[in-house]
């Protein structure tokens, strides 16, 4: 496949076409790279793919902070850690790269319940117009003076020092998302009229001066830039878009990273989020990377919401892109290029673009985790590892759904003697049911995932068999897991028993339960996602919800 066959930015070869982008994880603290960011990076160099690009590394900690605890490269006290991580994805076979960020107007995030804004520890932030993110309670920023931009411009060589002194063999400038270098560039968020703002010469001009003063540091070392390939309405116009990518060619960058997002995902419904949503049509951003790609004669990566081998070989193959970024396929699963390459497709444990364990726990300054790998930010625990164990034990897990099946699978793999029982005919538990709402479909991945991996360790399932104290007693296991799943609340509302009122899950389950007016109580992501179900089959919705706002559980995506 196309897909592994090495390609060069600049002077650095990459042994195959993907590469895993900046993924922000929460595992520093106070801006240090902390040993648990090590192991994560590590176990994913080891994974295949040809570069791993760290996280942005912030250059003006906190006030350009883009979460609460993101990595900084503002003071050479962070070299030493920077230049361990660097050493450990280089030594785990991959090209370490690194993302320069300031967070701009973007760090000026909602504040916490006492009313601090945590994410720039009290600082004001900073934008190159006094224009507000417009994500709600994101609270305005000040314009910088031109002496503060100058002072900013230094700050990004000097990052770009310490990261080439720490052993980055690739240094990115995140000009994409709306943070500080993004908001310059648009006149979504640039309104300035001096020297750094109106034409797309000004806008143009911040970005152009760092990438400059960056180059001065880097001793030939490549410079890549990630840049938004789409902006709503009054933002960069394709052309525009073209023409910037254009021009940072000529300044020195050696590869373009393609991506999107700007927050405001409700007010423009089209525009393609940073992290496309469940759902979404592979290659979305594919048109936008050809739009950039027909402009300059430097790679151009593209990803989001990719997931398909034969999909990213085609775009290589037609030239529409030359190399594929794959985050959050990634976290989910950090083999995924050696299990594609070695032709073991059906083992990628498949990310499903929900965003509920990675971005939803960031954003909330949290570290990073994921619904369907356990292991994240736990690679460094040892006894998480899989080794045989020296005493085998008779394992009862009761509950084939995803809980019961992750337990199951790890203890076999360790070497117990492990039964499954399962209630129904088949695996999957409630996931059977969550794959059945619009847009829901990807979760059937989910399923021949765990179908797949059961097979291979011909882990033995029992169908149709419910447990009662007497039948797992005659079993005699040395250890009983109960996976059984959650039980919906049913709040106490008067006429509740009635026979025309039902369970979600129960409609789901139960396609012969139809409504031509129906009331949905409760607008968390069940509620709507049901109401939506039931809205496709022509009934008429109304939803009730105790708080103020619907899908007050669900992640905004940016
Ligand atoms: C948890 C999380 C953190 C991210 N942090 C960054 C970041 O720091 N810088 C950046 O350029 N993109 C960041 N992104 C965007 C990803 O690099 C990527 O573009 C996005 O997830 C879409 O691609 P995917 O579908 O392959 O994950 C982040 C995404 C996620 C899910
Ligand atoms: S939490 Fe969801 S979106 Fe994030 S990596 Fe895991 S499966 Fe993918």
């Amino acid at each position: 496949m196309q897909l592994f066959t090495p390609i060069k930015i600049g002077a650095v070869e990459l042994k195959n076409r993907i590469v895993m982008p900046s993924l922000t994880n929460h595992f520093a603290k106070d801006g240090f790279v902390m040993e648990q960011a090590v192991e994560y990076y590590s176990v994913r160099a080891r994974g295949g793919a040809a570069m791993i690009c760290v996280e942005d590394g912030i250059v003006e900690f906190p006030r350009g902070n883009n979460v609460n605890e993101p990595v900084a490269v503002d003071d050479d006290k962070y070299i030493p850690m920077l230049s361990r991580l660097a050493a450990a994805i280089k030594k785990n076979g991959a090209v370490p790269a690194i993302q320069l960020s300031h967070a701009g107007r973007r760090a000026g995030r909602p504040v916490n319940a006492k009313g601090e804004m945590e994410t720039t520890r009290g600082f004001m932030p900073v934008a190159p117009s006094m224009i507000g993110h417009p994500r709600p309670g994101f609270i305005v920023p000040r314009e910088l003076e031109i002496s503060e931009i100058e002072e900013l411009v230094e700050k990004f060589g000097q990052g770009a020092r310490r990261c080439v002194e720490a052993g980055f063999e690739v240094i990115g400038l995140h000009c994409a998302h709306m943070y500080l270098c993004g908001e310059f560039l648009s006149p979504w968020a640039n309104i300035r009229t001096d020297k750094y703002g109106g034409s797309l010469e000004n806008r143009i001009r911040f970005v152009l001066e760092i990438l400059a003063r960056m180059q001065k540091e880097m001793n030939g070392i490549p410079l890549m830039m990630r840049m938004n390939g789409v902006e709503p309405p009054g933002g960069n116009t394709l052309d525009d878009i073209r023409e910037i990518a254009r021009r940072v060619e000529s300044a020195g960058v050696k590869a373009i990273s393609v991506s999107a997002g700007f927050g405001p995902v409700i007010k423009f419904r089209n525009i393609v989020s940073t992290q496309a949503p469940i759902g979404t049509p592979e290659g979305v951003l594919m048109p936008y990377a050809e739009n950039i790609k027909a402009g300059v004669s430097i790679p151009v990566m593209v990803g989001n919401a990719i997931r398909d081998p034969q999909y990213m070989e085609q775009a290589i193959r037609e030239g529409r892109c030359d190399i594929i970024t794959l985050g959050r396929p990634h976290i989910a699963d950090p083999e995924w290029v050696n299990k594609v390459k070695a032709g073991r497709e059906e083992e990628v444990r498949p990310c499903i673009c929900c965003c509920q364990g990675c971005q939803g726990s960031v954003m909330k300054g949290k570290p990073m985790t994921c619904i369907l790998n356990p292991l994240v930010g736990k690679e460094a625990d040892p006894e998480l590892r899989i080794t045989k164990t020296k005493d085998p034990k008779k394992v009862l897990v009761i509950g084939a759904g995803p809980a019961g099946l992750e337990t199951a699978l790890t203890a076999a793999a360790r070497g117990h003697n492990v039964t499954v029982w399962e209630k129904d005919g088949q695996i999957g538990g409630t996931l059977r049911l969550a794959e059945i709402p619009p847009r829901k479909d990807v979760l059937r991945k989910v399923i021949r995932y765990f179908e797949n991996r059961v097979k291979n360790l011909h882990l033995k399932i029992e169908y149709n068999r419910e447990a009662t104290e007497e039948n797992v007693d005659a079993f005699r296991p040395d250890v009983v897991v109960v996976a059984v799943g959650g039980k919906s609340f049913v709040p106490p509302i008067k006429g509740i028993d009635s026979s025309i009122v039902h369970m979600a899950h129960d409609v789901l389950r139960n396609s012969g339960i139809n409504a031509k007016r129906a009331v949905v109580v409760g607008g968390g992501q069940v509620g709507i996602e049901l109401s939506e179900y039931l809205a496709e089959r022509d009934a008429q919705i109304t939803i009730v919800e105790m708080l103020d706002a619907v899908g007050g559980d669900m992640y905004l995506v940016t």
